[in-house]
């Protein structure tokens, strides 16, 4: 037998890395659950082939959402569901489900993601973009708008992080009685967060949380109660799920399961307390280098600049060809999904919970010695 090939570091935005610990967990559970205190017959099977109505899978179920509260930290007020579609199916069923007649829905333009967010809504009925980070290119987070642009809305709707562009809320603003409507989809339980501020949050799992093919959403309670302007198909509606404990119909048993070990191991490092120390050194390791740097151009600003996602570009006459040959030069050293965002190209680098410090040092090393070498 050949001697095995290292495991790249992968830097890609999504789905992204998950922890080993993750994988061994998820593998057992494909093989075979066998729950220790389970004598049903399920609990002998696969994860993958028993029903989302077994008692089996109800204690998964039950873990996966009292973790969400435990260790993301939603607060108790709000009801945790496991829906589909992505986040892209939240641009619409948040417009769809909480806009009120006579009340437009506000959105803070921050890049591609809160753009198609508002697209939704715009369909839908009125929509005021109450700031935007268009006019500096989105290299930063806008100040917030005073609240009289926003205060008669039905909510206001802002992206933490945004994956493309590198910039990140370094706190979730305060809405006041506005509810406020995030996506997490990509710092969500990067670090501890104040979620009480927000009535409705959403983010597809495929970085923080798990595999692809499970969004969460978590909604105050009182924002379920409020009537949809105009009809809206049962599996579209937040009540529906609520309801029935998100199993109105067949959920991704499979990907919340994952969501369900991905939380327990983050409990087991000590929680998004440790997980935003850790990524509050990996971040600020990058940062440093491409603030040092002759060849290398940050994008995001300080103050405004994600944890989670790394945005640079090279510089030069011919910056393009070098970019090029840095992705190749970073793919023979084993460092994987360094390409920026086909809409803006670059590089970036997407540095997720489960992503190690070791990595971030090998790929430091990696850039001072391409810089040295250019
Ligand atoms: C911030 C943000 N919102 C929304 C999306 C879209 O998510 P999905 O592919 O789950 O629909 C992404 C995907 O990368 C994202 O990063």
């Amino acid at each position: 037998m050949g001697r095995m090939k290292q495991r790249p570091f992968n830097f890609s935005a999504g789905p992204a890395i998950l922890p080993p610990e993750v994988f061994e967990r998820t593998a057992e559970a494909v093989r075979s659950l066998d729950v220790p205190g389970d004598d049903s017959l399920e609990s002998r099977l696969s994860i993958l082939e028993i029903s989302h109505r077994s008692k089996t899978y109800d204690a998964i179920h039950q873990e996966a959402k009292a973790l969400c509260h435990e260790v993301i930290g939603i607060p108790a007020e709000h009801e945790v569901l496991f829906l589909q579609g992505g986040a892209s199916l939240q641009f619409a069923m948040v417009p769809m489900n909480l806009r009120q007649a006579d009340r437009p829905a506000a959105y803070i333009d921050t890049g591609a993601w809160s753009k198609k967010a508002a697209k939704e809504s715009k369909a839908l009925g009125p929509t005021e973009v109450v700031a935007s980070a268009a006019d500096t290119g989105y290299d930063r987070i806008p100040a917030m708008p005073a609240a009289r642009s926003y205060a008669g809305a039905s909510y206001l709707h802002v992206t933490s992080n945004n994956t493309i562009f590198g910039t990140e809320w370094s706190e979730l603003p305060d809405a006041g009685d506005t509810p406020l409507v995030v996506d997490l989809s990509s710092d969500i339980g990067a670090r501890p967060m104040v979620l009480e501020r927000v009535a409705l949050g959403y983010a597809g799992a495929q970085k923080n949380l798990g595999p692809s093919g499970v969004t969460l959403v978590f909604i105050r309670k009182d924002l379920l109660a409020r009537e949809p302007v105009g009809h809206v198909p049962t599996m579209l509606r937040y009540s529906t799920h609520a309801e029935n404990d998100s199993l109105y119909n067949t959920p991704n048993t499979f990907g919340i399961m994952v969501l369900r070990n991905v939380l327990a191991w983050v409990k087991a490092q000590g929680g998004a307390t440790a997980m935003g120390e850790r990524n509050q050194r990996k971040a600020d390791a990058l940062y440093a280098l491409l603030d040092e740097s002759s060849l290398y151009r940050p994008h995001a600003q300080p103050g405004s600049r994600s944890t989670m996602n790394v945005t640079w570009t090279l510089q030069g006459d011919d910056a393009e060809a070098q970019t090029k040959r840095f992705l190749s030069e970073a793919t023979r050293a084993g460092l994987s999904g360094l390409k920026g965002h086909r809409s803006v190209g670059g590089c970036r680098a997407s540095i997720y919970n489960a992503f190690p410090e070791e990595g971030v040092k090998v790929l430091c090393e990696f850039m001072r010695e391409f810089e040295r070498k250019a």
